[in-house]
């Protein structure tokens, strides 16, 4: 949510265009430019819509040796160009990006700021005009009237600010929202994600809550708001820059649908040793074994893949396992067993939802692990534990390859505890026997994706609502069918426990009303075969996908077998497919769909 990139000794144009446009998967509104020549010369750019536009806009004498740019993500105040970051002040001496929200804005403004014209109805506006008024007021240097304005902000932010008078410098604070400080030859860059600008470092300083920094081309200084040096010193990040890329593929949803059998490898390689034994930090078992209550929290796709490992936990485990929504526990925690072990699901590791509820856990000493795709992430730092998914950069908004990590690494846990635990299940299961089946079953399922254009073609793109029905992990699968049906495609579609439609909501279904059943559990499918004819006899157009041992004539997707409890791994690939092609075939733009952020920085 909202993408910030700036850059201080090096014709900073392109790196910034390039950096916004890599972070575009983060989603955003509107974009704007800030370029210094340090040579008298500044230029402010903003435009709304894509970044192509602001590039339209950019004439080529607009260049710097100190820039910092911005994708806004609307929460205060309309997508326009007034709004669109960098913002300055009234003197037009500082402008300044930020990613967060101002909790204090508005008493800010009504404090200090009286009397002052301000341009936008940002949050962001009033954390400029206020560094200018202290600088003025109290006659300081930008850097030390940045700091004692950040003393009066309450809030979320990842700030960048160039004071005009000595623009050598682009100043950097960063709370809650994620920053990382790229450093190179003669040349310093700040980001919100490493991945937008690894062609130009691979070296990075991992920046902490808290911290205020200078960076200069050839220096940075980082400290507390209270000018107490802190050291941060810089990692290499291995990550190849290719992994990030859309190479042949139109969209990167497609490219990460399809990479999902080599992340299951890459899981089983990581997580198995060389006499296949399952091998996770011991540290997190001992700490896990000792819980009476396993408690997983997360949003969204994250919460859909926990409510799978909830399954896995219980049977494999023995220990009772509760899946919740991040965003519901913030506030309102949710009442504890005598040892509770915490785990959160999040790809991105910044979820400013889920990091609400790490913060009351940490508080409280709950022991706790973060499953995450993105190592030295926020809610992995501020975790106990990290296991991670090993899926790679996932770009496309709409969470697929991660989802499916989040399971198998999820089994994996599953597996480690129960054998620590002394559980004959745990112990006879093969694990890496069945990820291997799960990593053949998706690359068939992949390889005839046909099939299910043909399907989406035919039963969704005309609709303006779908069902998908399931019980058992066939529901938690429908749920995340659902989500991936609707965020890509805006066909209103929801997920049902597929006994639970009579209850209710049967009165929504109509002639050609799709409605997808998944069939995989052995306990339920007979019962759900019944609650398909309810729906045939509607007038609805059902989609069966069903596994081998529970498939009929007729069914349109059988999938390979598989042990019931990574059953989702499957099931959920032509659901992901169908969400594809009903997205691509309705034209739209299938990784960054209408009003949504890959990285949900906000509450
Ligand atoms: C949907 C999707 C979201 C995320 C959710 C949590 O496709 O990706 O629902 O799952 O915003 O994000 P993370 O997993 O980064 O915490």
């Amino acid at each position: 949510m909202c993408g910030i990139v700036g850059v201080v000794g090096k014709p900073a144009r392109d790196i910034i265009l390039n950096g916004l446009t890599n972070l575009e998967y983060r989603g955003y509104d509107s974009a704007g430019i800030y370029l210094n020549d340090l040579n008298g010369n500044e230029y402010l750019t903003k435009a709304v819509g894509r970044i192509s536009n602001l590039k339209e806009k950019l004439t080529p004498d607009e260049q710097g040796l100190v820039g910092i740019g911005h994708t806004r993500w609307a929460t205060h105040g309309k997508p326009t160009v007034d709004n669109a970051h960098p913002h300055f002040d009234e003197t037009k001496r500082f402008y300044l990006v930020h990613n967060g929200v101002i909790e204090n804005y508005a008493e800010l403004k009504e404090k200090y700021l009286q009397g002052v014209k301000f341009h936008s109805n940002t949050d962001t506006e009033v954390v400029v005009q206020l560094i200018s008024k202290i600088a003025r007021e109290k006659n300081l240097d930008g850097f030390s009237a940045f700091k004692e304005a950040l003393k009066l902000v309450k809030g979320s932010y990842a700030f960048l600010l160039v004071d005009d008078t000595e623009p050598e410098h682009v100043f950097i604070a960063k709370n809650k929202s994620p920053m990382m400080l790229g450093l190179g030859d003669g040349f310093n860059i700040i980001a919100s994600d490493a991945i937008s600008v690894l062609d130009q470092t691979k070296t990075f300083v991992d920046l902490q809550d808290g911290d205020v920094g200078d960076i200069t081309k050839d220096s940075y200084t980082i400290e507390t708001v209270d000018g107490k040096k802190v050291e941060r010193k810089p990692h290499v990040l291995d990550i190849d820059p290719n992994a990030a890329s859309k190479g042949t593929y139109e969209f990167y949803m497609l490219k990460e649908i399809d990479e999902q059998p080599s992340v299951m490898r890459k899981i089983s390689q990581t997580y198995f040793d060389e006499n296949d034994d399952v091998k996770v930090d011991p540290k997190i078992i001992d700490s896990i074994s000792k819980a009476d209550r396993i408690y997983i929290y997360a949003a969204g796709t994250s919460y859909h893949a926990g409510l799978v490992g909830k399954t896995m936990l219980e049977h494999y485990t023995g220990i009772p396992t509760e899946v919740g929504l991040a965003s519901e526990a913030g506030y309102h925690f949710p009442m504890m067993s005598k040892n509770p072990f915490f785990i959160f699901l999040t790809q991105s590791g910044e979820t400013a939802d889920s990091r609400v509820v790490l913060k009351e856990v940490n508080k409280r000493n709950i022991p706790s692990l973060t499953i995450t795709n993105v190592e030295g992430s926020t809610l992995s730092r501020e975790a106990d534990y990290t296991m991670l998914l090993e899926a790679g950069p996932e770009i496309a908004v709409a969470s697929t390859k991660a989802y499916t990590a989040q399971i198998a690494v999820q089994a994996v846990l599953a597996k480690a505890l129960g054998e620590a635990l002394n559980k004959a299940e745990a112990k006879d299961w093969n694990l890496k026997h069945d990820l291997a089946i799960a990593a053949e079953g998706m690359q068939q399922l992949v390889d005839s994706k046909e099939s299910l254009k043909e399907i989406a073609d035919k039963y969704l793109i005309k609709s303006r609502n779908a069902f998908y029905i399931g019980r058992g992990i066939d529901y938690a699968v429908a749920l995340e069918g659902a989500l991936k049906l609707k965020e890509v495609s805006y066909i209103q579609t929801e997920g049902f426990a597929a006994a639970e439609l009579k209850h209710g909501t049967i009165s929504l279904i109509e002639k050609d009303t799709p409605v997808i059943a998944l069939i995989n559990d052995p306990a339920t499918a007979d019962l759900t075969r019944g609650n398909i004819q309810e729906v045939v006899s509607r007038g609805a157009n059902v989609v069966t996908i069903a596994g081998k041992d529970f498939a009929r004539e007729g069914d349109n997707v059988v999938l390979p077998e598989i042990n019931y409890y990574m059953s989702a791994l499957l099931t959920v690939v032509p659901a992901q497919l169908l969400a594809y092609y009903a997205s691509k075939d309705k034209g739209l733009d299938v990784d960054k769909p209408r009003n949504l952020a890959k990285s949900v920085t906000v509450e």
